[in-house]
């Protein structure tokens, strides 16, 4: 592979600028433990992966670093700058860290390095450096502590703003029912009333029985009753109100707005003449009355009672709590989960688009993760779009890929934040408002949990974040934690 063809002189190490200010003894250390090594053009330098066995620095020639991702090689920079360095440059972190090498580096013309073995880099680094060693290892170590910390920080925040939006979102229909049941107490309370005054006597056997016959239709009426626009239900209520008044029959305006909701007309009202005749009319209209309120206030207790449920599975979806941490999943499930619980939290001016492939196969992927990527990125198409605009929720197909698109009409990503967004703790939100995680941590979900990529475009009024999953398993990567970010090549 590499042949050594030439040595080299101390005054030609002093001159670069990784060995600037060493002693001459320093210097003929490193001239004696190291060599020259010539690569020619197209050849390897060394592969990721391997036992990091040597360090390398620049001499002549042009060099590609490159790092593996998802089964293809990512250029991470090009360079023909003398004194890069690359290879085995973790290796004073000794056995505290796996001693592969983190990128490939491969020569794109003839090229040669200086190529010193590790364990001499590592060595001359401890005994000449020791303070700048201490600092190196407290931030390596201390980054990596950082990364689980935000992690789980970021778990917190997500789990809070699950609970504040599902308190919030379950707090109209919890008051619906409750209020729904305090009313409904106080009509049967009614209905016993009047049933007493039915009882009474006044009316004969045949005619009760009519009664309780419409009582029968005006129930199912109700269950099935046509939703009026305002207007509509005003007419009607004015049609009925005339009638009641007609009949004689007091409070009829109290009484309408119920009749009319509960699917009653005028027509209807009529066949109650018929049956109770004209001097029962008033107790048999309002005990038909208080039979519809009750029966539409039943209908809302459900609704609501529904509407918690639905919430309550939305939740449990979203969480994924006593679930299996690694799932084949339908995207568009996690999707709706997540819409769900930030529904509080869309104002009236945003509109919701749902631009949804069904066709789409289900995927392998974390669940509970995904929706905290979901959440991070519509809370940031949300906030900017400051309460206007629309929000797209899209899902097609590209390829092995499948992708979901969150796309935003806010002011757009400025071209000069555009490269840092994706840093930890990278924020434009004024100080206690964001955090800067977000994107950092989604980044982190798709990229390492799941091999994804997530794209970027924006310009003001089309902002889209495009996250692009593996439609197929793909067999874990790297431990998250070691993953540091490359050597400088
Ligand atoms: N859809 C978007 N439109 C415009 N700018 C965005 C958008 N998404 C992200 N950004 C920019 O990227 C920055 C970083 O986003 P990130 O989600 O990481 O943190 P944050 O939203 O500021 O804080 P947090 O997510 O903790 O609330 C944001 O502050 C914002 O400037
Ligand atoms: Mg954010």
């Amino acid at each position: 592979m590499t042949d050594v063809s030439r040595t080299i002189g101390v005054d030609e190490l002093r001159t670069l600028f990784l060995f600037e200010r060493l002693t001459d003894d320093q210097l003929a250390w490193l001239q004696d433990r190291g060599a020259v090594e010539e690569v020619p053009a197209g050849a390897d330098v060394y592969v990721e992966g391997e036992p990091a066995t040597c360090f390398f620095v620049l001499l002549s020639g042009t060099v590609s670093m490159s790092r593996r991702v998802h089964g293809d090689d990512v250029e991470v920079t090009r360079t023909g700058q003398r004194g890069a360095y690359g290879g085995a440059t973790q290796a004073y972190l000794g056995d505290r860290v796996p001693q592969l090498y983190p990128n490939s580096l491969r020569a794109l013309s003839d090229t040669s390095f200086f190529a010193l073995p590790a364990a001499d880099f590592a060595e001359a680094m401890r005994q000449w450096f020791p303070m700048a060693m201490h600092l190196l290892e407290g931030l390596f170590f201390g980054m990596r502590n950082s990364q689980t910390l935000v992690g789980e920080r970021q778990r917190l925040l997500a789990l809070g703003s699950l609970s504040a939006g599902l308190t919030h979102e379950l707090n109209n229909p919890a008051a619906a029912a409750v209020r729904a049941t305090a009313v409904l107490r106080e009509r049967v309370t009614g209905m016993r009333h009047k049933l007493a005054l039915i009882a009474d006597g006044r009316l004969d056997g045949r005619r009760l029985q009519a009664l309780v016959e419409l009582q029968e239709a005006a129930v199912k009426r109700a269950a099935s009753a046509p939703k009026h626009s305002p207007l509509e239900a005003n007419d009607a209520e004015d049609q009925l109100g005339e009638w009641l008044d007609q009949h004689d029959i007091a409070g009829a305006w109290d009484i309408a707005p119920t009749l009319v909701a509960g699917g009653v007309d005028a027509a209807w009202l009529d066949q109650i003449v018929d049956a109770v005749g004209p001097g029962n009319l008033e107790p048999a209209v309002r005990w038909l009355t208080y039979t519809v309120d009750t029966e539409l206030l039943m209908g809302e207790i459900d609704d609501a009672v529904t509407r918690i449920s639905t919430l309550v599975a939305a939740a449990k979806e979203y969480s994924q709590l006593d679930r299996a941490p690694h799932q084949t999943v339908d995207v568009h499930d996690l999707l709706d989960a997540t819409l769900v619980m930030l529904s509080g939290k869309i104002p009236a001016g945003v509109q919701l688009r749902k631009e949804y492939d069904r066709g789409l196969p289900r995927i392998p992927a974390y669940p509970a993760e995904l929706n905290q990527v979901w959440t991070n990125l519509i809370d940031n198409a949300l906030g900017a779009m400051g309460g206007q605009g629309t929000l797209t929720v899209r899902t097609q197909r590209d390829g092995d890929w499948l992708v979901v698109e969150i796309g935003d009409t806010g002011h757009g990503i400025p071209p000069e934040i555009r490269p840092r967004i994706f840093e930890p703790f990278f924020t434009t939100k004024p100080v206690g408002e964001g955090t800067g995680l977000g994107l950092d941590i989604s980044y982190r979900i798709v990229v390492h949990k799941h091999h994804g990529e997530i794209r970027v475009s924006s310009q003001p009024g089309d902002t889209r974040f495009r996250v692009l999953l593996p439609v197929s398993e793909i067999l874990d990567g790297p431990d998250l934690a070691l993953d540091v970010p490359p050597a400088e090549a």
